[in-house]
């Protein structure tokens, strides 16, 4: 696994912007911040050789869906290859920005979470605040857009986007990250199905 991982970041080291995958720990850290309970629509940005999409697709729940964003041909690939056999995990070898599209597509209306380890820092600013944007769109109310990161500069440009953020400094990690959950509010006065019940378009309600 980590030697695909190397080869792509020969390939494309600005896109895939490290050379190892996340460590175990740190997908432990990032799973642990998921209610898998709830979770019925997740999203990964570039899941690369998906050292995070396994252990999602383990924790999650059997009517549960991930959507793996991925631009990379090859990681793509080998993502299908993984997850031949679980037909809950759909890989979309595009842009995360795409994703609005893809849930239009598939008759789903937003996520209850959306992890990323996509190179944000490298995105240029308008780039950067728009996928931030259709990212806080793309998810429920109460929902949660999860990232890891070198630095932690996302922070001030999605500070005023999302309602809430936590951060913490994970050392387990070559090199250490910040692991920030960004919050969208949940709806006021929702009583209990609100959360559950928003997950597909109109037209693809039971
Ligand atoms: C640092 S690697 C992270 C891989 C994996 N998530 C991990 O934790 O080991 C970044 C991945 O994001 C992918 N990527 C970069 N920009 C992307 C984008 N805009 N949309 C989808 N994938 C992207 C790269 O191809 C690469 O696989």
């Amino acid at each position: 696994m980590s030697a695909l991982f190397f080869k792509r970041f020969l390939k494309r080291p600005f896109q895939i912007a490290s050379i190892v995958p996340s460590s175990r720990a740190l997908v432990e850290r990032v799973s642990d911040k998921i209610d898998f309970d709830r979770a019925r629509v997740i999203a990964e940005y570039g899941p690369g050789e998906g050292v995070h999409s396994r252990e999602i697709a383990r924790r999650m729940r059997r009517d549960a869906q991930l959507l793996l964003f991925e631009l990379d041909p090859a990681f793509s690939r080998d993502l299908e290859r993984q997850f031949a056999n679980d037909p809950r995990v759909h890989v979309i070898n595009d842009n995360a920005a795409h994703l609005p599209n893809e849930l239009a597509r598939r008759g789903i209306a937003q996520c209850d979470y959306i992890i990323s380890g996509i190179p944000f820092s490298i995105l240029k600013i308008d780039k950067k605040l728009s996928l931030l944007q259709q990212t806080h769109d793309a998810l429920a109310p109460g929902g949660s857009f999860i990232i890891y990161q070198v630095t932690n500069e996302l922070k001030q440009h999605a500070s005023p986007i999302f309602e809430e953020a936590d951060s913490e400094y994970f050392l387990q990690n070559i090199p250490p990250m910040f692991i920030t959950v960004f919050r969208k509010a949940a709806l006021k006065n929702n009583g209990n199905g609100a959360f559950a019940d928003s997950h597909y378009s109109s037209n693809q309600r039971a």
